[in-house]
């Protein structure tokens, strides 16, 4: 069971976490928190979003847990090929175990857009590129607002041994 409770969801993402090489991505740093972190936050808000609007849920957010499915095929790339070239990676990781929708492959590959410059063709792909914006901005605020606090804390803790040192 993960953090978000919700049986439905679960139910929906449980192969994908049973795949042992998907649970590489616990090990892996993105945004500052893990990948398989950031893409359950993805899969979750698509989730919610296409289920609210009456869509396709499921094939959503199987194709938006899957969105960032790479390990370090492309680390050895720069940033902006990397950023580019991963969702490819995504979905040939993805292939090798579901038979993925033609729109699953779209929400995949089109999940940057528009770093990546075909848009997408689907409506459930907008969705989870405007999800995966919202999950990378608020774990971006998330991160900036633990270092502010350390950054507090660091402060306070020289002004106290500064005050106590006179
Ligand atoms: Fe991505
Ligand atoms: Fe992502």
């Amino acid at each position: 069971m993960s953090c978000y409770k919700d049986e439905e969801f679960e139910n929906i993402v449980s192969p994908i976490l049973g795949i042992e090489e998907f649970n590489k991505l616990k090990y892996i740093t993105h945004h500052g928190i893990t990948r398989y972190d950031h893409s359950m936050r993805v899969a979750y808000f698509s989730y919610k979003a296409s289920k609210s609007l009456k869509l396709d849920y499921k094939e959503v957010t199987e194709a938006a847990l899957l969105h960032d499915f790479f390990l370090d095929e492309v680390n050895h790339e720069g940033r902006v090929d990397r950023l580019r070239h991963h969702p490819d990676c995504a979905v040939k990781n993805a292939s090798k175990y579901f038979n993925l929708s033609d729109k699953q492959v779209d929400i995949i590959k089109t999940h940057m857009f528009p770093v990546t410059f075909s848009p997408p063709k689907y409506l459930e792909s907008w969705i989870v590129d405007f999800m995966d914006d919202i999950a990378a901005l608020y774990e971006g605020c998330y991160r900036m607002h633990m270092e502010i606090r350390t950054a507090m804390f660091l402060f306070m803790f020289f002004v106290v041994n500064f005050v106590k040192m006179r």
